[in-house]
């Protein structure tokens, strides 16, 4: 069952789900265990990742016992490619806190040999003791990370070929649309199914069509976001642009 929050602006969302993720990391580190947060890219998570900054900086927020993992990068894209997650990721986020680089995990968009990198990354996460938390955004496809229709319910971290319409989507941010990859490295839908909260945030009236058939289709490949109806504590949070279908 999918709860739905919805927020007065993009930045409210951010605040209450950056609160969420600050109270967490405090809980779990007075009993001195990790949190391990499972992060997205893209333009929506980024006013969270400010407010998150923010808190390191104004109120001392420490994420020294946080681990984190990243749902997905682009295939054939390294650290130092200005449009990689991994850079992305670095620019907007971890280089702003105390988090030790040992800590984080993003998958290798360069690996040689994928489909062993992504059943390592499976290892590792089940290792750290799985997703405390996972923040995602949503593709117009109903894509969660890179997993694209038709994603099953069972699928694990893997090498998928980009649609159409993300390829086109994400053109933006490559100036030259022949730039953009035609693959991508993901955790599967179960990798993020059994992460024990899932914060989904959606803002703006591009989202409303996918928010709405997210929560109202029968669950299928066919729109991957549909499997968190699955999920025990998933939270959709949305401004009124994006809930103006439901
Ligand atoms: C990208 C990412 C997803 C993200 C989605 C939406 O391609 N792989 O994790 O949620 O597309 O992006 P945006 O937030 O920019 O709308």
């Amino acid at each position: 069952m999918i709860h739905t929050r919805l927020h007065s602006n993009k930045q409210s969302a951010a605040q209450a789900v950056a609160r969420e993720i600050a109270d967490l990391i405090k809980i779990r580190s007075k009993s001195g265990k990790p949190t391990v947060l499972g992060l997205a890219t893209g333009s929506t998570p980024l006013p969270l990742y400010a407010e998150l900054i923010r808190l390191h900086r104004e109120e001392g927020l420490s994420f020294r016992s946080v681990l984190t993992f990243n749902l997905d990068e682009y295939e054939g894209l390294g650290a130092d490619h200005p449009q990689s997650y991994r850079f992305f990721m670095e620019a907007n986020l971890f280089r702003h806190l105390d988090i030790p680089a040992a800590n984080i995990r993003i998958p290798d968009g360069l690996a040689k040999d994928a489909a062993r990198h992504c059943a390592d990354y499976e290892a590792a996460l089940r290792d750290a003791g799985g997703l405390d938390l996972q923040i995602l955004g949503i593709g117009r496809n109903g894509h969660i990370g890179f997993n694209e229709p038709p994603s099953a319910i069972d699928s694990r971290t893997r090498r998928i070929t980009l649609d159409a319409l993300t390829r086109r989507d994400n053109a933006v941010f490559f100036g030259d649309s022949t730039q953009i990859p035609q693959g991508a490295l993901t955790m599967g839908v179960a990798t993020i199914l059994e992460a024990r909260r899932v914060e989904l945030l959606a803002f703006g009236e591009g989202k409303a069509e996918i928010v709405a058939r997210a929560l109202n289709e029968t669950p299928s490949a066919v729109c991957p976001a549909t499997w968190l109806q699955h999920h025990p504590a998933c939270t959709f949070h949305l401004d009124a642009a994006a809930a103006r279908d439901l």
